[in-house]
C-alpha cells in the first residue's frame, strides 16, 4: 500500500535522501523546503532558483567541490534557520578521499539549533557512512546496483525487494524505528513547472533569435 507524504516536521532531525540520478530526490527536497520557515540550501548544481524570490530561503552555489565551508558555517549560525539542505553531498563528503569534509561538521551546526539537516546523494557507498548512520529518516528512490542491494538488506531485510518494485518517482521512507513505508510521487506542477517551461521557451526564443541573426 502506498501513502501520500503529508506535512512532516523535521526540526532537529537528520534526513538522508538517496536514489539514482533523475529519480526525484531534488524534487522531494523542494517539497520539504516548502514546509519549512527558513531554509539554507547548498546547491552545487544550481537547481533551486525557484526559491530565489523568497527571503526565507537562502541558497549558496559552491564554486568547486573542494570549497572550504567554514565561513559559510559562521554565517549560517547567525541566521535562524530551521532546515539546511545539502544536495549532491558526495562532492564534499565522499567516502574515500583524504581531506574530505566530515559530514559531521554539517550535521553539528544543525544539531545545536534544532535545525533539520537534509543530505542528498545518489548511492550510499559514495558518501561517508555517517550520511545514513546519523540519519533519523532515510528516503530511498529507485536504486539498482548490487552494492546498493547489500546496503538496503543491512537496513531492513525486506527492503531490497520493496525498492526494486518502486515505480518512477515513488519512494520509500525508512523511519527512526527502521520500519518503512512506500509513498506516491510528490505532486509537481503549478508555479515550478510553469516557470521551467517559461525558462525553456525563453532560451529557445533567444536561440531562434541568434540563429536568425546568423542567417541575416
Ligand atoms: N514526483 C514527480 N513527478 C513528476 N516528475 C518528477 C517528480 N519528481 C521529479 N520529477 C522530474 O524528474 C526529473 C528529475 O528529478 P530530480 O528531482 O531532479 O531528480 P534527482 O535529484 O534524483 O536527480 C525532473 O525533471 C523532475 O521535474
Ligand atoms: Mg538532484
Amino acid at each position: 500500500m502506498t501513502h501520500k507524504l503529508g506535512a512532516i516536521d523535521l526540526r532537529g532531525k537528520r534526513v538522508a535522501i538517496i536514489g539514482l540520478q533523475g529519480s526525484g530526490k531534488t524534487e522531494l527536497a523542494k517539497h520539504l523546503i516548502r514546509q519549512h520557515r527558513s531554509v539554507f540550501i547548498i546547491d552545487p548544481m544550481d537547481e533551486y532558483d525557484c526559491f530565489d524570490s523568497l527571503k526565507s530561503v537562502v541558497r549558496f552555489v559552491p564554486p568547486n567541490d573542494d570549497f572550504d565551508f567554514s565561513q559559510v558555517f559562521d554565517k549560517i549560525k547567525s541566521y535562524e534557520i530551521d532546515m539546511m539542505v545539502v544536495d549532491e553531498i558526495s562532492r564534499f563528503c565522499p567516502s574515500r578521499a583524504r581531506g574530505a569534509k566530515p559530514i559531521r561538521d554539517f550535521a553539528d551546526i544543525c544539531r545545536h539549533s534544532n535545525t533539520a539537516f537534509v543530505a542528498i546523494a545518489r548511492r550510499p557507498g559514495q558518501v561517508q557512512t555517517d550520511f545514513t548512520e546519523l540519519a533519523h529518516f532515510i528516503f530511498v528512490f529507485r536504486m539498482r546496483g548490487k552494492n546498493d542491494s547489500i546496503w538496503l538488506a543491512n537496513q531492513v531485510a525486506d527492503l531490497p525487494a520493496a525498492v526494486h518494485r518502486l515505480k518512477p518517482f515513488h519512494f520509500i521512507c525508512i523511519f527512526p524505528d527502521r520500519t518503512f513505508e512506500e509513498f506516491e510521487p510528490i505532486p509537481i506542477g503549478g508555479k515550478d513547472v510553469k516557470r521551467r517551461r517559461a525558462k525553456k521557451a525563453k532560451s529557445k526564443d533567444s536561440q531562434d533569435r541568434t540563429e536568425a541573426g546568423k542567417s541575416a
